[in-house]
């Protein structure tokens, strides 16, 4: 796999350096309060992992599945909701963990379901922050890295459903996908 990537972005100990920074930050904003995790699948699976560690609170953990991508590069402006969750956010401070905030359409989705729902505050915290490709208005509370307008694999993310396994956060060899 690792032929496959043109630059290596982020790397292991860099992203752990961010989910600590994160993880504090969050145990600071929120103490007192017991929120729920809720993380996006299947990206950001590896993120909330690491950064729940890092956070010092009681949580509990959810996760929502949908889709944007459909295994492309592009985001479609469709969004499906594949899998809900069960639990009742009614009152409930919710954290969404994101690996990748692109046109913001997921989030904008997930923040609509989850206000039309009843949560008493939504906040999401992304591993990487593509604020070139908005579409919508809409910005993550708690961000890991900026990421340029390129095509990233690596670390929960994908290409066609593979690369997610990556210990780092890469760009993609154009030879791969051409
Ligand atoms: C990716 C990513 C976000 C979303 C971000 O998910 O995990 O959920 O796209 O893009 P947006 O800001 O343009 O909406 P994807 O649909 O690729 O599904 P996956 O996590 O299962 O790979």
């Amino acid at each position: 796999m690792d032929n496959d990537i043109a630059e290596v972005l982020f790397d292991r100990k860099s992203i752990q350096e961010q989910a600590e920074r994160i993880g504090r930050q969050i145990s600071a904003d929120y103490a007192g309060r017991k929120p729920l995790v809720l993380s996006v699948l299947k990206g950001a699976y590896l993120w909330t992992a690491d950064l729940i560690r890092e956070i010092d609170l009681y949580v509990d953990l959810e996760f929502i599945k949908i889709s944007s991508y459909h295994g492309g590069m592009e985001s479609s402006n469709e969004i499906q909701l594949i899998t809900d969750i069960r639990s009742d956010v009614r009152g409930r401070d919710v954290i969404i963990m994101e690996d990748i905030v692109d046109t913001g359409q997921s989030l904008e989705y997930l923040e609509t379901l989850l206000n039309d729902r009843g949560a008493h505050s939504v906040q999401v915290a992304t591993l990487l922050d593509k604020k070139g490709g908005r579409t919508v208005d809409i910005a993550a509370d708690y961000v890991g890295f900026d990421v340029r307008n390129e095509f990233v694999v690596g670390y929960g993310l994908d290409y066609q459903g593979l690369y997610r396994n990556l210990p780092y956060v890469g760009i993609l060899k154009q030879s791969v996908y051409s």
